[in-house]
């Protein structure tokens, strides 16, 4: 570690070019003023930090980008596999970038922001935390700081994820963009009012736990009539995808996309009526407002 406690590591390849051996962070060089600014930075390399470090290195290219954890060699070692830079500070990591991603558990935000909050002026802030507010966050980094937050899901690692971004009062249409940018090998980035924020939660955030048991389900279905296992779970799950395709890409309403599966008196809609007759809409309704009344108790 240097003098200012500052060092990055960016892998072998990386550290070859430089000139330098191993990869112990010991020689490491500290990130440098004056250097090019990277586009952003996340501080929080867990499950949800380091799928974003994933996508926002395919959209920006890994040089791009600057991660730091609270165990250093789990950051490192994502620099090795992305190419990114990994600091073995938060205000390191914090101090190389325009955009600083948040993305510790929530009850440790506060600290992790209040601890960078001097060298945020002239950067933006990013909160990943789920249930902090743009208001509390804005408090901690300064009035001046530009301050957004999103609310990822977990396909996000795979680029096939919905999230949802919201700005407080200092975020600029700069801001928006540029953090739709930095996400978009994420999957769906779409902007939403801070107060829907739970409600998307519950269909997006909590949304695949609900569909998990519905694709396991179907493909019980096709195990029962005889397919086997894997087969069975292949044909559900492509399927289910399929179908959200449809949604999406033709922007037709569900029901008539079903309708048209459906011949008159065929096997289709006795299917239909069975999933009717069990309550399917209405404990898919019930479990999206289940999930969404307790993320409003979460947040207080
Ligand atoms: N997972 C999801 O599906 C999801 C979805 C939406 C939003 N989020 C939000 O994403 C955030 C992270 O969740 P997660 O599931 O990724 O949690 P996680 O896997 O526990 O990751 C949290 C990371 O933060 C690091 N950390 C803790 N304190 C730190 C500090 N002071 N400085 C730097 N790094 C520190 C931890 O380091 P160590 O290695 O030392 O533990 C860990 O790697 C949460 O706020 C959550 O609400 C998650």
């Amino acid at each position: 570690m240097d003098e200012s406690g500052k060092k990055w590591y960016n892998g072998p390849k990386a550290a070859a070019e430089a000139g330098l051996r191993g990869s112990g962070t010991k020689m490491l060089p500290r990130f440098q003023r004056g250097e090019k600014m990277k586009k952003a930075a996340f501080i929080g390399t867990g499950n949800m930090g380091s799928a974003l470090v994933r996508a926002a290195c395919r959209a920006l290219g890994a040089e791009n980008v600057a991660v730091s954890n609270r165990t250093p060699s789990k950051a490192e070692e994502l620099a090795r596999e992305t190419g990114c830079q990994a600091f073995g500070s938060n205000r390191a990591a914090a101090e190389s970038a325009e955009y600083v991603f948040l993305c510790v558990k929530p009850k440790l935000i506060r600290g992790v922001a209040e601890e960078l909050a001097d060298l945020l002026p002239g950067r933006a802030v990013v909160s990943v935390a789920a249930g902090v507010l743009l208001n509390d966050l804005q408090g901690w980094v300064g009035e001046d700081v530009p301050v957004l937050r999103i609310m990822p899901n977990t396909p996000c690692a795979i680029g096939v994820g919905m999230t949802a971004l919201s700005g407080g009062k200092t975020a600029r249409e700069k801001h928006f963009t540029d953090v739709e940018m930095i996400l978009s090998a994420t999957g769906r980035v779409e902007r939403l009012e801070e107060g829907l924020i739970d409600a998307f939660s519950a269909v997006a955030g909590c949304g695949p736990a609900f569909l998990y048991p519905y694709i396991e389900a179907l493909a019980d279905g096709g195990v029962a009539a005889g397919l086997p296992r894997n087969k069975a779970l292949r044909y559900a799950a492509q399927t289910t995808l399929g179908a959200a395709s449809m949604v999406l890409e033709t922007g037709a309403h569900p029901g008539k996309l079903k309708d048209d599966v459906c011949s008159p008196g065929g096997s289709t809609i006795a299917g239909v009526a069975e999933l009717e007759r069990h309550g399917l809409r209405a404990a898919a309704i019930d479990a999206v407002l289940a999930a969404w009344k307790k993320n409003g108790q979460l947040g207080k």
